[in-house]
């Protein structure tokens, strides 16, 4: 397998602003990231697309080619992605292995989503497509019951109240402030935690990720065209690790439910890949949609033991300046969760972090992230490791 470097990265600010158009979104991302890059456009081999909705609610499949041709690459090999939430970095993999097989040398993957141009039902249907229809979404769940299920189910085992979830809603929206690309700058306490409505009993407005819009993009180009490209003392990126894995669908075909395999198998492999452990790693950009998600994820890839997910907050450890900084621009949560873009955002953002680019937000001598995208209640879940080199 070839070195995969990052060589260029572009977001469009998250909004809910119901007038954006996708392919205009992801137009400008793409067209960006290359501009960045300084990859001429006649040397990119492909192009993958992460987007979840596209199809259910603006009846546009074939994603990949639409964005390539708006982009100025038509002709090149351009192919949609989909994983529900976890598409984008779905994308990603794709490209990823397209550079690291040798079968391109520059590869763009981009992730798009807009998601606040129809209603509030609609949005929570076509977000339910990524459960188990059979046995969930057809029977009245959402994501927001199913996670409000796991929420439950864990405070319940680990007699946890509400307010030891507040501090990765917190952690997030404090980031978020000094992003300008995220969708939420309001700094939030306890208070504010504790007294926002609860949406599914028991997770409440400060729990979720909120619906909205955004694209991202990144470029991916072999160690040949990057070493033509990066300046001597310019900081160069790599993936150094990509993985996948999958668990049912349905959380009643789970063995324990608080148990996310695919997080598991996803970390492991990427760790094993990258010759690393844990504790090489600089910060993490996990998939935070929900509190309970990022309790459940941090337990599951064994940051920590089980049932001790909610202790990191307390000793404030996730912040920018912890020893596990987590969500630092904001996370899903408060840079926003456009679904099938977030897995770019999520890599853009480790990119500026690793190439110190990330201004107040910056990781001090941050190296390696671990990134993980996920979709549904952990059914997909790609993970990469993304390092800094020379
Ligand atoms: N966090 C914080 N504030 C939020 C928010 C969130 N997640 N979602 C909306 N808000 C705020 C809005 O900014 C708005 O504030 P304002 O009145 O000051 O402008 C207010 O709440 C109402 O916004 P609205 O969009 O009308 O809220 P809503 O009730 O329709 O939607 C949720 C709120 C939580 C139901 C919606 O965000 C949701 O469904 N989120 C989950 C998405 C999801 O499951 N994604 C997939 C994950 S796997």
């Amino acid at each position: 397998m070839r070195d995969v470097y990052i060589v260029g990265v572009s977001q469009t600010p998250v909004s809910r602003d119901s007038t954006v158009h996708a392919r205009e979104l992801a137009t400008t991302a793409v067209r960006e990231a290359l501009a960045e890059s300084s990859v001429p456009s006649s040397r990119v081999g492909a192009l993958f697309a992460g987007n979840m909705t596209g199809g259910i609610l603006d009846s546009q499949s074939q994603i990949g080619g639409l964005v390539a041709d708006y982009a100025g690459l038509a002709g090149i090999e351009a192919v949609n992605v989909e994983a529900a939430c976890a598409s984008g970095a779905a994308a990603a993999r794709m490209a990823y292995l397209s550079v690291a097989a040798g079968v391109h040398d520059v590869v763009i993957a981009c992730g798009l989503e807009r998601m606040t141009h129809v209603g509030r039902d609609a949005i929570t249907r076509a977000l339910a497509t990524a459960a188990d229809w059979e046995l969930e979404s057809s029977k009245g769940e959402s994501f927001l019951s199913l996670n409000a299920k796991l929420m439950r189910a864990y405070m319940e085992k680990h007699a946890a109240r509400p307010e030891d979830f507040a501090p990765f809603s917190i952690n997030a929206h404090r980031n978020a402030l000094t992003n300008p690309n995220a969708v939420f700058h309001k700094e939030i306490g306890v208070d504010d935690y504790l007294q926002s409505r609860i949406v599914v009993d028991p997770v409440r407005l400060y729990d979720v990720s909120p619906v909205c819009n955004g694209a991202a993009a990144i470029v991916l180009a072999s160690a040949d065209v990057a070493a033509g490209l990066l300046g001597a003392g310019r900081a160069r990126v790599v993936i150094a690790a990509s993985s996948a894995a999958t668990a049912p669908l349905a959380l009643v075909r789970r063995p324990d439910i608080l148990h996310l395999q695919a997080v598991e198998t996803a970390t492991q492999k990427v760790l094993l890949q990258a010759r690393i452990t844990h504790a090489d790693i600089d910060f993490l950009e996990l998939h935070d949609a929900y509190t309970i998600m990022t309790a459940l994820c941090l337990e599951s890839a064994g940051f920590v033991a089980r049932g001790t997910a909610l202790e990191l907050g307390k000793e404030r450890r996730i912040a920018l300046d912890g020893d596990l900084p987590l969500s630092t621009m904001g996370g899903l949560k408060a840079r926003g969760h456009p679904v099938g873009a977030t897995g770019v955002y999520q890599l853009v953002e480790a990119f500026l972090q690793l190439s110190g680019q990330a201004g107040p937000n910056q990781v001090k001598n941050a190296e390696v992230a671990l990134v993980q995208n996920i979709g549904g209640t952990a059914a997909t879940v790609v993970t990469h490791i993304v390092r800094r080199v020379g």
